[in-house]
């Protein structure tokens, strides 16, 4: 590969092909936000009206955002932090990359790896005691006592961190890569088999009508507000993640074209994702909602009701788990490639330390949503569990500062480099270069401005 043409770091791993790191990269945005979010936004604002808006703006917003943190990683071949450092002139942009860091590698990470835990118990709950519950209407209380017990959720948070650790320690290639490319098919494939179920049942079409036909009239400001925030959340931008997966794209790939790639593969397994959950949930007389209380509530009861539900619902929690676990090791990717190029640190060495501080700050998340006797939550920040306000702190305060200094950075104090890293140094054409510019200097940082103040407002 072409590591000694950059000057900047010959050790380098590099992706060992293009369909590995789309497989990496869009296992990463394929998460949490695909399954559970993006049905619901679609649901409540107007159906394909919504999919129409959202379409628009990931590929204005989304793609520029994205570009900009490939080029970036690419050109330094380096994480985040040591990236701002190596291409400015001013080092003062390395913040950016300190925010972005702690942001995805440290905070999100804390607490997705207690959802993904909660994964793991579901799996294993659909094969012995949750449908009976789930049939009598006592999901909710089967989700109560789950997240009251303050051991199993530590435990099965614990066994979801050393699974995260364990893949990341075998590096990029080997690691994340391989275990990406097996695991992103296979999500795809229950995905099709639960699809498949769902909208075969009597009484889905009106899942599917509720879900896709368009009525424009429910399209309103909130809906391009919801559907940028979720861009950004789905597509894992301003977190520091494509940055650093950035950095092992060989020098002769196509960063245009690898965005494209991802962004659909993203955008597709969202749709689909509402494919599997509405028809089915209509089918079965139940409105879904969002979140956890559609994940671990509402669906344990829709699959109650079907036959064979207990194969159903533990396919489908073994769909979420591949979801977050593809997600997570992106974030655990971020803080231990930091510690690898900025400390020095082996990459055992960087795992062990930053996985158990990483799993130390995600407990109090995990024992957060138990609820007091006053029915408050067990650990909480002015009023928010502390699971809720980690992701607050992290997606509406850090996220869109540290995507618009990327932007801001990439369009105007490292314009000239970022060009030439879109085009491969000149050797290859991009047509949208000057749609690209416009957007990442202008139409992004502002629509990016306006999520971030009304994410405070909210
Ligand atoms: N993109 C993932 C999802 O849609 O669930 C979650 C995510 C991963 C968000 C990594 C942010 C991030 F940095």
């Amino acid at each position: 590969m072409s590591s000694e043409s950059t000057g900047l770091s010959s050790q380098r791993e590099n992706w060992g092909s293009r369909f590995g790191f789309i497989m990496a990269a869009a296992g990463s945005a394929i998460g949490l936000g695909n399954i559970w979010r993006f049905p619901y936004l679609v649901g409540k604002h107007g159906g394909a009206a919504f999919v129409l808006v959202y379409l628009i703006l990931i590929a204005v917003v989304g793609s520029t955002v994205m570009m900009a943190e490939f080029a970036i990683g690419r050109a330094s071949r380096k994480s985040t932090v040591g990236a701002f450092w190596v291409l400015s002139d001013t080092h003062s942009w390395t913040l950016v990359g300190w925010i972005a860091t702690a942001a995805g590698g440290f905070i999100i990470l804390s607490y997705y790896a207690v959802i993904g835990g909660w994964t793991i118990k579901y799996i294993i709950g659909s094969l012995t005691d949750l449908m009976p519950m789930a049939a009598e209407g006592k999901s909710g209380e089967v989700f109560s006592a789950f997240v009251s017990n303050s051991q199993e959720v530590v435990l099965y948070q614990v066994i979801f961190m050393a699974l995260t650790m364990f893949i990341v320690s075998g590096g990029v290639g080997k690691g994340i890569e391989r275990a990406c490319k097996v695991m992103m098919p296979l999500l795809f494939l229950i995905l099709i088999v639960l699809i498949v179920r769902s909208v075969t049942l009597t009484g889905a079409e009106k899942g599917l009508e509720y879900y896709l036909k368009p009525d424009f009239s429910k399209l309103s400001g909130e809906s391009v507000l919801d559907a940028l925030g979720q861009g950004f959340f789905s597509l894992s931008l301003g977190m520091s993640i494509m940055i650093t997966y950035g950095s092992y794209i060989s020098k002769e790939e196509n960063l245009a074209n690898c965005a494209g790639w991802i962004i659909t593969a993203d955008t597709l397994i969202a749709l689909l994702a509402g494919l599997a959950i509405f028809p089915a949930a209509f089918a079965m007389g139940v409105e879904p909602g969002s979140g956890a209380g559609l994940t671990f509530i509402t669906l344990p009861g829709v699959f109650a009701k079907m036959p064979f539900g207990n194969v159903f619902s533990a396919l489908f929690f073994v769909l979420l788990f591949f979801a977050a676990i593809t997600s997570s090791m992106s974030l655990f990717e971020v803080s231990v490639s930091h510690c690898i190029d900025d400390l020095k640190w082996t990459r055992k060495k960087s795992i062990l330390i930053m996985g158990f501080l990483i799993t130390l700050l995600g407990i109090p998340s995990a024992l957060s949503l138990a609820t007091t006797p006053e029915g408050n939550p067990a650990i909480a920040i002015a009023g928010k569990s502390f699971l809720d306000a980690m992701d607050i702190i992290s997606n509406n305060v850090m996220m869109p500062l540290s995507a618009i200094f990327t932007c801001i950075f990439a369009g105007w104090a490292w314009y000239d480099s970022a060009r030439k890293e879109l085009t491969n140094q000149d050797t290859i054409t991009f047509k949208l270069l000057p749609a690209w510019t416009v957007c990442v200097r202008f139409v992004a940082p502002v629509a990016i401005a306006v999520i971030f103040y009304m994410g405070l407002k909210w």
